[in-house]
């Protein structure tokens, strides 16, 4: 396991969209939790963030067996409560001990149309009820090619960090997913995720100064798997991966955990 020189506690969340039951929620939860130890929870943070109809059961076996994970929201409404047919709200994750909540994943915004305003909106909803947002950036495969990825990264955390205090920032996690390598098997480089993740890190400067940029944990996403998340981890400025092929099997999960 790599030791990093910063005092970043890395953190590793599968994202499971919309897959698994909470039956099989369970199950896999439970598999995963017999692969871990304390010496890993010692050394990363693990996050689970299944589906909405899957949080009551999982928090109640994660309370119940005393399992040092994470629970994650893949997704929530602004509004506190109200007439919003089909939406979630931030309260009602808080109520069932869900930590972070995913902000604006790539699917989110190229499928259901949320915007850098909307994306912003539910990062300072998530905040309001001490939940931590993951907040997700990245470039398409044009965008990049064109030479526009910092560009487009640069603005969607301007954009997404409106408004919101540095204490706050400090606190945040960002999840770098090229759209490109979601899903795909393309992974970005070693090279090209450290160097995004580190102007990322910059440009969380600019916007709120060194001690929130250099609290702030950046998370790499896209086809992270047990093969390459060692030479990830090993990157100055990546504190974590979330991932979401590999995190649906537990014995994949709990090697990328362990960093391979
Ligand atoms: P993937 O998805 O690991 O399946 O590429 C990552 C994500 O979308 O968060």
């Amino acid at each position: 396991m790599t030791t990093k020189q910063n005092d970043r506690m890395p953190i590793i969340a599968g994202n499971w969209k919309m897959n698994h039951d909470h039956y099989q929620a369970i199950q896999v939860t439970q598999k995963l939790s017999y692969q871990l130890d304390k010496t890993d929870y010692e050394h990363v943070e693990v996050v689970i963030c299944p589906p909405f109809t899957d949080l009551r059961s999982l928090q109640t076996m994660l309370d119940a067996d005393r399992i040092p994970m994470a629970l994650g929201a893949q997704n929530c409404f602004h509004e506190d409560s109200g007439a919003y047919t089909g939406e979630v709200s931030p309260g009602m994750l808080a109520k069932l001990n869900v930590k972070y909540v995913i902000v604006g994943h790539s699917e989110r915004r190229e499928i259901f149309g949320e915007t850098d305003e909307t994306v912003n909106l539910k990062v300072k909803a998530v905040l309001k009820y001490a939940m931590v947002p993951i907040l997700c950036v990245g470039e398409t495969l044009a965008e990049r090619e064109a030479g526009g990825a910092e560009a487009k990264v640069a603005a969607q955390l301007v954009a997404g960090l409106a408004g919101v205090s540095k204490g706050n920032i400090a606190t945040l996690v960002v999840a770098y997913e090229p759209i490109w390598a979601i899903g795909t098997g393309r992974t970005a480089s070693t090279e090209d995720a450290q160097a995004m993740c580190a102007f990322i890190r910059k440009q969380v400067e600019e916007i709120a100064g060194v001690a929130a940029a250099q609290s702030l944990r950046i998370q790499y996403g896209g086809s992270v798997k047990p093969g390459n998340i060692g030479e990830l981890m090993a990157c100055a400025d990546i504190d974590g991966a979330l991932v979401g092929g590999a995190s649906l099997d537990p014995d994949d999960f709990a090697r990328i955990v362990r960093f391979g």
